[in-house]
């Protein structure tokens, strides 16, 4: 099958009979496999409803830790997916397409950030989970939207501190904490394209509706948001909250959770700057349930990393999970 990578394109090209009944399959896949799907919330609603696990980034690397299944389908980006590796070297990790890759993964190269790195030392270094391998290799602990606040209160006040790569996640755990940082300039393309001038006027129809946004977003979006936080975070508060109305400053995906879990209640996601679909993210948005499906039957594309590098990168990683029992 390996001829069947097309390397260019990342993903097995393989013709699916149109009038397989791909739920049944993956299903049948994943039994005889031994095999868990494992989903972040910017999926579509197909993947997310097949999948065992769904979760955001802290709690997808806490499923990939403990799994016991034998192979573990990644529907999510290719960091998402490193990190479910090192956590479980052993386990074969497949992700549907490899070129799903993170903006702000991208805005980070290590030999960049190694460089930083020696231009402020003494610092201890927190990198965000988006970010790769090579950067978790140069991180003392790593962080998800869930936990950075939490984790970045425990370094000692006498210790000063690089975070990298989301700088809007970074000034926002600098007013949470009252710690300064040495922020690394990365952004998410998906989180800094929300207009507040739109939100506003949404608002102003809307009264009552409450805005929820992820810390990835813009300071002058987070200022005028009701509750921040993580995808699960942001899930929670809308089953929890009284409020009716929901303006969702966040990846369009999380919606399909948000609505299963609150039929009743209505959710509007918040508009970009421009009129494209840049809420969606592009890079999550490859996994398809089509492409799911090939992946797990002829297991690959597969995540296959140095040994080496895992061992460097894992230390960063179980940190965090340590510090965020
Ligand atoms: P969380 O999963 O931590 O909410 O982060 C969102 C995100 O942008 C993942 O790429
Ligand atoms: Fe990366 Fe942003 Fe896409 Fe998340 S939503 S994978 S941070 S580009």
């Amino acid at each position: 099958m390996e001829s069947l990578v097309l390397k260019e394109k990342g993903y097995l090209e393989v013709d699916v009979d149109p009038t397989l009944d791909l739920f049944a399959e993956i299903s049948k896949l994943k039994k005889e496999k031994n095999a868990i799907v494992l989903a972040h919330y910017y999926q579509d609603a197909d993947i997310q409803d097949i999948a065992d696990y769904i979760g955001d980034s802290l709690g997808l690397s806490q499923e990939a830790a403990k799994t016991n299944a034998d192979i573990i389908v990644f529907a999510g980006v290719h960091f998402m997916a490193e990190t479910a590796k090192i956590l479980s070297p052993q386990k074969k990790v497949l992700l549907p397409d490899l070129r799903a890759g993170c903006s702000l993964a991208d805005s980070c190269p290590a030999d960049r950030f190694e460089e930083f790195i020696k231009q402020h030392p003494d610092h201890v270094v927190i990198s965000y989970v988006n970010c790769s391998a090579e950067v978790k290799a140069l991180t003392d602990i790593v962080v998800t939207s869930s936990n950075a606040e939490k984790i970045v209160n425990s370094v000692p006040k006498d210790k000063k501190i690089i975070f990298a790569p989301d700088k809007n996640l970074g000034a926002y755990i600098i007013k949470k904490t009252g710690r300064q940082m040495v922020l690394w300039n990365g952004t998410c393309m998906v989180h800094e394209i929300f207009s507040l001038e739109k939100i506003i006027k949404i608002k102003e129809k809307n009264l009552g509706a409450k805005l929820i946004a992820h810390p990835e977003c813009d300071n002058s979006i987070l200022e005028q948001a009701d509750f921040i936080g993580s995808t699960t975070a942001l899930l929670n508060f809308t089953i929890k909250s009284p409020d009716k109305e929901f303006i969702v400053a966040t990846e369009t995906g999380i919606l399909h959770q948000m609505e299963k879990a609150s039929p009743d209640k209505i959710f509007i996601p918040a508009p970009p700057t421009n009129n494209c679909a840049c809420n969606d993210c592009p890079h999550m948005k490859l996994n398809t349930l089509e492409k799911l499906y090939v992946c797990l039957k002829y297991e690959q594309p597969e995540i296959i990393m140095p040994v080496e590098l895992m061992n460097k990168a894992r230390k960063s990683i179980t940190r965090m999970l340590e510090l965020s029992n």
